[in-house]
């Protein structure tokens, strides 16, 4: 990873507004921030570019709200996936991994881009590269939460061991530094909780750069994958983690909402 922008100390970037043609380097990751909270025209026009499948999970929203930000997701993203590959939103077809991840359907070209995204109290992140596994995370910092007994539960020893020896002022943020870097990494590798949350380390002390520490039971995974902490929005932790060591990331506002949390 090449710029300004690789460690968590340094990552309070600004988000540019996008304009004209969408262009992705070979060396490019592009991460979006939108807010999902869209006007009833928009989610209109967002709802007409969905596909079969993509309505008809709408429809099992019981809330309206979880409808409309899920419509809002998927309108924004066949939007951005479009702007790249010079189409129209409605053209786009994904198909989806084993474990869910979606990816571009061989007809718009699977290999052109990879992305990936995630949303949380109607914000949401999109990264988007060429040619290399990706994935992002993002969680809203809830302060209701036993994260002691969560991170027990889900968190390496060595993360255990971490999170304990911070001051309990800054121990609910680390875990969702913690949290959010481990879940991009097992969104970039697509297999869900196949992969045993605790059988691989990521460093979670605030201010100290986001990264993969160790991995089980393959150590070189470690060095195949890099991480990125990212500040969406006040009150959010979020990451990002992409394969390889030699991008650049670059920060873009979707254009119609300023996002002001
Ligand atoms: C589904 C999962 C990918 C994340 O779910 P989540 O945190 O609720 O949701 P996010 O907002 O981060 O991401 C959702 C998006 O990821 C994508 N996605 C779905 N399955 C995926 C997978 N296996 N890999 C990567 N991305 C996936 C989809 O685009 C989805 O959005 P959609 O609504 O458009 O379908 C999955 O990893 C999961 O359930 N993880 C369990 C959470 C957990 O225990 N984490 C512990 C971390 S310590």
């Amino acid at each position: 990873m090449k710029g300004a922008e690789t460690t968590a100390a340094s990552v309070d970037v600004q988000w540019l507004s996008s304009c004209g043609h969408l262009r992705l380097g070979s060396d490019a990751v592009h991460v979006w921030r939108a807010c999902l909270d869209q006007s009833p025209l928009q989610l209109n026009n967002f709802q007409n570019t969905l596909d079969d499948d993509e309505r008809s999970r709408a429809r099992r929203f019981y809330f309206s709200r979880d409808r409309q930000r899920f419509i809002a997701a998927r309108g924004i993203l066949r939007s951005l996936l479009a702007g790249y590959l010079g189409t129209v939103p409605n053209s786009i077809s994904f198909i989806y991994g084993t474990h869910g991840k979606p990816a571009l359907a061989a007809e718009c070209g699977a290999d052109a881009i990879q992305f990936n995204l995630a949303h949380s109290h109607g914000t949401a992140l999109y990264a988007l590269t060429r040619g290399r596994g990706i994935g992002v995370d993002l969680e809203f910092i809830r302060c209701d939460l036993k994260v002691e007994q969560i991170a027990g539960q889900f968190f390496s020893h060595s993360e255990i061991i971490a999170l304990g020896a911070l001051p309990p002022s800054v121990r609910e943020y680390a875990f969702f530094l913690c949290w959010t870097r481990k879940e991009a990494y097992i969104k970039a590798r697509g297999e869900g909780l196949s992969i045993p949350l605790d059988q691989f380390d990521v460093s979670l002390i605030p201010g100290e750069p986001a990264a993969l520490l160790n991995t089980q039971p393959d150590s070189d995974e470690a060095f195949r994958w890099s991480l990125l902490n990212l500040t969406p929005a006040c009150g959010y932790a979020a990451a990002l983690a992409v394969e390889g060591r030699d991008w650049t990331p670059s920060f873009w506002q979707w254009p119609r909402h300023v996002i002001e949390r």
